[in-house]
């Protein structure tokens, strides 16, 4: 049984306290229920992803009280700081550069170097980022591929016991996602429309391009706005052995893996290997991805040994990120 507790002054403190533990909460939003998790914890956002059953990880949205908070994480442009001063708190996403000292997740934003950012008005989620003391990230409360959720019971059909506690604050106002704006380029993008509307943000900034996002949450086809998490550093996935020049990445115990021109794995030099878990355990593989294929890949190495991951729960988004990140570096 899903449990759902009303949004007392007391919940609101018990379910911060479940966040600051790692785990996840789902709490109103005006727009819709988010699924949340401290943005800061790898393993509580990779846990958000196993939740919602999601076949590739997207980035989610951070949420905020206030632009001083938002400060902290992303560079603000002119324009941005124009429309967080209209619509915040509100309906309006901010995609902005990310600042290297967040302490978010690399998993928030999928290893990319921009990072949604939103400061939500309803006031359960206000008390619940103040109670923890740390922005919350959060995609919408539902299942992969089913609606977005706008009451506590769509929370718990969709979600069941995955949804750890549900906050409950009523209907969400608005109903729709929030829109999404992209300010890292030149001229800004509408992603996503939502109750911000085309008109509403050309009335501050002027020019908007619209580049809409693939309908529900499949993976994205190439040439959509979306870009992709790409290393320098080439990836040979599925690797059972390691080549000179390479850095290997883990996947559970070395012990039987071989270097070609002889030698073996568990000898090389700690800095050339990373083990996404030692264990085996997908969850805490998600937690490092990004990180660690951040790490390999500013050391310079030839190219970089992923060994093979089973193509079940989360690991088939993590063979997504790894596929896409070893194609395009092709292209
Ligand atoms: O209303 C909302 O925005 C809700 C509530 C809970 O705040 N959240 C929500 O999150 O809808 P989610 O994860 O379902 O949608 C986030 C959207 C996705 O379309 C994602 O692709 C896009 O924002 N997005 C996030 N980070 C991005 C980035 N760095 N670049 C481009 N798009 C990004
Ligand atoms: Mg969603």
């Amino acid at each position: 049984m899903t449990e759902i507790l009303e949004a007392t002054t007391g919940n609101i403190a018990k379910a911060a306290a479940r966040l600051k533990e790692g785990g996840l909460v789902a709490f109103p939003t005006e727009t819709v229920y988010g699924l949340g998790a401290d943005a800061t914890n790898d393993r509580a956002v990779a846990a958000i992803f196993e939740a919602k059953g999601r076949p590739s990880f997207n980035p989610v949205i951070v949420h905020v009280n206030d632009r001083a908070e938002a400060d902290r994480i992303v560079e603000f442009t002119k324009s941005a700081a124009l429309l967080a001063s209209v619509f915040w708190p509100g309906p309006l996403t901010l995609i902005l550069p990310r600042k290297e000292s967040s302490g978010l997740s690399l998993l928030t934003s999928a290893g990319l170097p921009t990072q949604a950012v939103r400061a939500p008005s309803h006031p359960v989620a206000r008390d619940l980022i103040k109670a923890l003391g740390k922005p919350i990230a959060a995609p919408s409360a539902n299942a992969s591929g089913s609606l977005s959720p706008t009451t506590p019971q769509h929370v718990a059909q969709s979600l069941g016991d995955r949804a750890g506690l549900v906050l409950a604050g009523g209907k969400s106002a608005v109903g729709l996602e929030s829109t999404v704006v992209d300010l890292s380029g030149p001229v800004p993008v509408l992603l996503r429309p939502g109750a911000v509307t085309l008109e509403d943000l050309k009335m501050h900034v002027g020019d908007v391009q619209v580049e809409l996002e693939a309908k529900g949450e499949k993976p994205k086809s190439p040439g959509q706005l979306l870009r992709h998490y790409a290393p320098k550093t080439p990836l040979r996935l599925r690797a059972v052995d390691v080549k000179p020049g390479e850095a290997l990445l883990a996947f559970g115990p070395i012990r039987f893996m071989g270097l070609q021109g002889g030698g073996a794995a568990k000898d090389m030099p700690p800095e050339m290997r990373m083990n996404l878990s030692e264990n085996r355990d997908l969850t805490e593989a998600a937690a490092n991805l990004f990180s660690m294929l951040h790490q390999l890949d500013a050391r310079g190495f030839q190219g970089i040994a992923v060994m093979d991951i089973p193509e079940t729960g989360l690991g088939l988004a993590i063979n997504d990120r790894l596929r896409r990140a070893a194609g395009a570096q092709k292209a």
